[in-house]
C-alpha cells in the first residue's frame, strides 16, 4: 500500500474517531447514528484483508457522508442516510428514518411485499458486513426501475449476499420477468440462496456460480436491465459482451460509478456513445438507456 493511501487512511480515520466521539457525546439524531461503529469495523475488516477495493468504496462513502455534513455540528444537511454508502441505510417502518419533508421509508401494500421488505430490513440491520450491499435508496431505485420499464429479463453481476437481487425480484414478481445473477464467490452465494429463500423470491431468480466474464457469454436472450456490481475493472469487458443483448430502450445500471472505483473506459463507453444516454445519480449510480 503507499505512503499516500496509508496517510489517508489515517486521515479518514482521525476523522471517523471525532465523529464516533461526537455520537458518544450524544449528538443529535441523524444519518451518521448507529453507521459510524459499522463503518469502522468495516474498514478495519477490509484493512486485514487488504481488501483495496473495499476500503476504496468505505473511504468514498465517508467522503460522501461528510460532505453532507453541516460545518461544524457533525449533523446531517438534511439527506436522507439511503443516499449514503454502505453502511444501515433507511429501514422500513424505521422511525424518522426519512427527512421529516419528504417521509421516505418503503410501505408495504401487500403481505408478501411486507415479507420481502422484513427480510430486505434484516438483512440490512445483520448482513452487512463482509458483503458490500448496495444502500437501501439504491436499492428501491434498482426496484423502481425494473418494474417501471416492464422488464421480463434483468442480468445482475454481483449477487453477493442477494440484497439488491431481493430488491430486483421484489419488482420481478409483479412484471412477471426473471433475474439472472451472477456470483464467484461460493460462500456468497449460498448465503444468496438462502436469502432468496427466505424471501420467497427463489422462484424469479437464477443464481449462476462462478467467473462472470466467463458465464455471462452463454447470455442469449434480450436483457431489459443489466446491472452492474462487481469487479470494477471488469464493468467495459460485461458492457462490451452484453451490451448487444440489452434491448432498445432497456437500461444499464452501474454501482459505484466514483472518481475512486469506476474505470475510465467505462466512463467513456457509457457517455461517449450517441446511442446511450447516461446520468450519474448521487455521485455513485449510472443509469444508461440504450437509445430506440
Ligand atoms: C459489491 S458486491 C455486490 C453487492 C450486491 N449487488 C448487493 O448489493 O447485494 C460485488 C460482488 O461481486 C462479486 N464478483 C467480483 N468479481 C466477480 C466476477 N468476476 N464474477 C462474478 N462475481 C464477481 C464479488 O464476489 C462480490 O460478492
Amino acid at each position: 500500500m503507499s505512503k499516500k493511501t496509508v496517510l489517508w487512511m489515517l486521515g479518514i480515520l482521525m476523522l471517523a474517531g471525532v465523529l464516533a466521539a461526537q455520537e458518544r457525546g450524544g449528538a443529535p439524531r441523524g444519518p451518521m447514528r448507529g453507521g459510524m461503529q459499522t463503518w469502522l469495523n468495516d474498514l478495519e475488516e477490509a484493512y486485514k484483508g487488504n481488501d483495496r477495493e473495499k476500503m476504496g468504496q468505505l473511504i468514498e462513502d465517508m467522503k460522501q457522508r461528510t460532505s453532507r455534513m453541516r460545518p461544524g455540528t457533525g449533523r446531517p444537511a438534511g439527506r436522507p442516510e439511503g443516499f449514503a454508502g454502505p453502511g444501515r441505510g433507511m429501514r422500513p417502518g424505521q422511525a424518522g428514518a426519512g427527512d421529516e419533508f419528504f417521509p421516505n421509508t418503503p410501505m408495504a401494500k401487500t403481505d408478501t411485499e411486507k415479507k420481502i421488505l422484513a427480510v430486505l430490513d434484516d438483512m440490512d440491520k445483520n448482513q452487512r458486513r463482509g458483503n458490500m450491499n448496495v444502500p437501501v435508496l439504491d436499492g428501491r431505485l434498482l426496484r423502481l426501475l425494473t418494474e417501471t420499464i416492464g422488464a421480463k429479463h434483468v442480468v445482475e453481476i454481483g449477487t453477493s449476499n442477494g440484497y439488491s437481487g431481493i430488491w430486483l425480484g421484489l419488482a420481478l414478481q409483479k412484471t412477471g420477468g426473471k433475474l439472472a445473477t451472477y456470483e464467484i464467490d461460493a460462500n456468497r452465494a449460498s448465503l444468496a440462496r438462502e436469502n432468496f429463500k427466505k424471501a420467497g423470491v427463489d422462484k424469479v431468480i437464477t443464481l449462476v456460480e462462478g467467473d462472470a466474464h466467463e458465464t455471462v457469454k452463454k447470455i442469449k436472450e434480450p436483457i431489459d436491465l443489466l446491472f452492474l456490481d462487481a469487479d470494477k475493472e471488469g464493468y467495459i469487458d460485461y458492457l462490451n459482451k452484453l451490451l448487444p443483448l440489452v434491448r432498445p430502450g432497456g437500461l444499464i445500471v452501474g454501482h459505484n460509478i466514483n472518481q475512486r472505483q469506476a474505470d475510465p473506459k467505462y466512463i467513456e463507453a457509457i457517455t461517449k456513445n450517441p446511442a446511450l444516454e447516461s446520468l450519474l445519480l448521487h455521485g455513485q449510480v449510472s443509469v444508461t438507456l440504450k437509445k430506440r
